[in-house]
């Protein structure tokens, strides 16, 4: 049977500890792991829009001497004449050995996977989950601060409908020593659900309030997210939370020297230009990090050592 891996739940923490090892010997010796894939191909369902995870999933096959296929609408594919998921993934599982979708419905890739024996990747389901960005996230954080234990976490922004932020709060739980602090408006506060399984399950404390400033200087992470528009009911609502948080330097003033700051982008106003230029500010080092956890992912889905 193929290995998915569809939640990051898929993945034991010593799994992940692995990837990251990987991930930063691919970073280090990149030369290595060139044709660690050749003969390979992934295959990239992009049934929703993308730049960083399509784009990182495609650089990294062809980082390792794959090739890669697939699409980045629904509109150019069998979808747009009524093809299920199932029957799209079933015909790609034909001609790709691997395959990276994103869909806007929760729960397609656990679909696609039960009729698929090639290796399904959930590439971000609707509001659900997106588990390689939190390999990418993890990987940002263990390169940061060289650990993955032992911080104060905040998660400011969009956290009912913001799925990067329901599997970093999974991965996030089963490692020692983290304090949640979640800062939201009351409407799009962490689902019940994430709560109940990832955080009340275990007695791992946490907090809600609505004021970033005021918990700033605990911080050793302040992981933003962007208000997700696609996701929202009504446009009148979405107008009026949008711009709930805008991180700038003067609301940096108290964070700590040492705090970082992630974002997994794409970013719409929730932190300004100017933030790019500070030294914590680490979400461009966490784009370019997708590219090589998903290497390493990659490798391990397909059961390849280098
Ligand atoms: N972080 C992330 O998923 O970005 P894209 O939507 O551009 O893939």
């Amino acid at each position: 049977m193929a290995r998915n891996l569809i939640d990051i739940v898929d993945l034991t923490v010593e799994e992940i500890d692995e990837l990251i090892a990987v991930a930063e010997d691919i970073i280090e010796n990149p030369v290595k792991y060139q044709d660690a894939c050749a003969h390979k191909q992934l295959a990239t369902l992009f049934f929703e829009p993308s730049t960083r995870t399509r784009l990182s999933f495609e650089s990294a096959m062809l980082g390792l001497g794959g090739s890669v296929l697939g699409f980045s609408a629904a509109s150019s594919s069998s979808t747009a004449k009524g093809e299920t998921v199932g029957d799209t993934v079933r015909t790609v599982g034909c001609y790709a050995d691997i395959i990276a979708m994103r869909h806007p419905k929760e729960g397609a890739p656990i679909a696609a996977a039960q009729v698929c024996d090639t290796p399904i990747i959930n590439a971000g389901d609707g509001g659900h989950c997106h588990p390689t960005q939190t390999l990418t996230d993890l990987l940002t954080i263990h390169r940061e601060k060289g650990r993955l234990d032992n911080f104060t976490v905040g998660f400011c922004g969009d956290l009912k409908f913001g799925r990067t932020v329901h599997s970093l709060v999974n991965a996030l739980s089963r490692y020692e020593g983290i304090n949640f602090v979640f800062i939201s408006p009351v409407e799009l506060k962490l689902p019940r659900y994430v709560k109940e399984e990832a955080l009340k399950k275990k007695g791992i404390p946490y907090t809600q309030t609505t004021d970033l400033e005021s918990v700033m200087s605990d911080l050793d992470i302040l992981y933003m997210t962007r208000v997700q528009r696609e996701r929202f009911f009504n446009e009148e609502d979405y107008m009026r939370l949008k711009d709930s948080y805008i991180l700038n330097p003067e609301k940096l003033v108290n964070a700590k020297p040492d705090l970082s700051i992630l974002h997994p982008l794409p970013r719409v106003n929730e932190i300004t230009v100017d933030v790019d230029k500070d030294p914590r500010a680490a979400y461009w080092r966490q784009v370019a990090n997708g590219k090589y956890i998903r290497m390493a992912l990659i490798l391990k889905l397909l059961g390849i050592e280098v």
